[in-house]
């Protein structure tokens, strides 16, 4: 696992944002997985900033989101559908046929999952899987106890992330959705790269857990480390509980130099 620990949040986000740029240069048909969340924020503005300032194309994307709450509408304001919109969908040049988010009902669901499943291999499978990390250790919705090799599915928000997510439902436990569909354990696994992100010192524990603990079903993000393409990127406060973090330096100012010199 590469992780990179930048000074700050905007830094951090300025570096994933550099990956996804990099990669979309490469490949313009780039198939991306997306977050929602405070932490994927900072990527998404520096994504627009890049399309309106650089001209950087999303004509060719394709999206697949990880997740969304079941038992509210699409436009509900808190809905990841929403998010989507007004963080990334309305700012760039993304084809709306391109952008695929789960159902927000149960109706058909095991129906929706396979379809799910299926447009991602279609698409030709996801280049980038971008992710959060919940206090917990989830990634997507897929909360302590997720199998490991998970796929799209319907899965019960443990007590954490409905606290975690009461802020956007009126401070209220109740009002949270109790249920998401999510992609599993194993869809993000078969992501070709996955970019984690973390940021604040609520995260630490959960980072630590994922990076340098045991790989275990009680923190799905640890899977990752199975996962041959992981960069971890994070700020100071997130890496605060890593045993590492000066290797970790050391690992990334190596990488630079290395880069430096190849160009
Ligand atoms: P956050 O959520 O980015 O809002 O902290 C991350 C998550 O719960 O996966």
């Amino acid at each position: 696992m590469e992780v990179i620990i930048q000074p700050t949040y905007e830094e951090l986000a300025e570096v994933a944002a550099e990956i996804v740029r990099d990669a979309l240069l490469k490949k313009p048909n780039l198939v991306l997985g997306l977050a929602t969340g405070s932490t994927p924020i900072g990527l998404y503005e520096a994504l627009v900033r890049m399309h309106r300032t650089d001209g950087l194309d999303f004509s060719n994307v394709t999206t697949f989101n990880l997740d969304e709450y079941v038992g509210i509408p699409p436009n509900h304001p808190y809905s990841y559908h929403t998010f989507m919109e007004t963080h990334l969908f309305n700012a760039l040049n993304i084809p709306a046929e391109n952008r695929y988010i789960p159902q927000s009902t149960t109706v058909g669901h095991e129906e929706f999952c396979e379809w799910y499943e299926a447009a991602i291999v279609d698409a030709g499978g996801i280049d980038i899987q971008v992710l959060g990390i919940g206090k917990d250790g989830h990634i997507g919705f897929n909360e302590p106890s997720s199998s490991l090799g998970s796929r799209t599915r319907i899965k019960t928000l443990t007590q954490s992330t409905l606290e975690a997510n009461a802020p956007h439902f009126g401070s209220t436990v109740d009002a949270v959705p109790k249920m998401a569909i999510t992609m599993g354990v194993g869809t993000i696994m078969d992501a070709k790269q996955c970019l984690l992100l973390a940021s604040g010192e609520s995260k630490a524990v959960a980072i630590a857990n994922a990076v340098e603990g045991a790989i275990t079903a009680e923190v799905p993000a640890s899977v990752l480390q199975m996962h041959p393409q992981t960069i971890v990127i994070i700020d100071e406060a997130a890496a605060s509980q890593l045993k590492r973090v000066d290797y970790y330096k050391q690992v990334y100012a190596n990488k630079q130099e290395l880069l430096s010199q190849d160009h």
